[in-house]
């Protein structure tokens, strides 16, 4: 059941979302690893016989999440991999039922590294060739900083040329809130 606390924010709605498609023994990445959150709730999802496969840029990320999930004693089933999610093709064989990307800088951190369109779009392409039917991927979309508001516009184009033969394609905005609030995009495999 959908309760008000899903609608506090893009990223609680993204999981709630997730909840309901990933089950235990799936494999899943999350995309934007970052300080290890959605990572976590992955790994929590696809349970010790799925796995969860995260991508970070930073060295930073890969090590707060790597903390993270020792600390629930969750670090098994879990691959953090230092490199771009544009290359999530060299290190995914098979498919998945889940992509989580949560753009923009990471929070706590260096708030000049942040998403870029292009590998953004690349990613997000190669994470529907890799999705299995009735799979779906989750875009937390932050367009407060200026970088963000480019990012936005370039993931929203590509996203409405996505053929409605093959995927849904949803998007959740808060639209009563004021400065810019995330938004979820949600693509599913038809
Ligand atoms: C908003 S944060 C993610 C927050 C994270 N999901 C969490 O739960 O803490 C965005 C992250 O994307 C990372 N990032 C930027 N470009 C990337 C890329 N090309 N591939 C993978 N991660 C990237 C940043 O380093 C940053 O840690």
């Amino acid at each position: 059941m959908m309760g008000a606390k899903y609608l506090t924010k893009a990223t609680n709605l993204a999981k709630h979302i997730i909840s309901a498609v990933v089950q235990e023994g799936d494999t899943v990445i999350d995309a934007t690893m970052g300080n290890g959150n959605d990572t976590l709730y992955l790994r929590k999802m696809v349970g010790n016989t799925g796995k969860v496969i995260a991508f970070d840029i930073q060295e930073k990320a890969i090590e707060n999440t790597k903390k993270l999930l020792q600390s629930f004693h969750m670090a098994d089933a879990v691959e953090l991999i230092h490199d771009g999610h544009e290359n999530m093709d060299l290190y995914v064989f098979q498919e998945v039922s889940a992509v989580m990307f949560n753009l923009g800088y990471l929070p706590k951190g260096d708030h000049h590294i942040v998403t870029k369109p292009d590998t953004t779009i690349i990613a997000i392409e190669k994470a529907l060739s890799l999705l299995k039917r009735n799979g779906i991927i989750t875009i937390a979309v932050y367009h407060g900083h200026e970088e963000g508001m480019i990012e936005k516009d370039q993931v929203l184009a590509y996203a409405t040329t996505l053929d409605q033969n093959q995927f849904h394609v949803l998007r959740l905005d808060f639209i009563n809130q004021k400065n810019n609030p995330p938004f979820l995009l949600v693509i599913e495999k038809k």
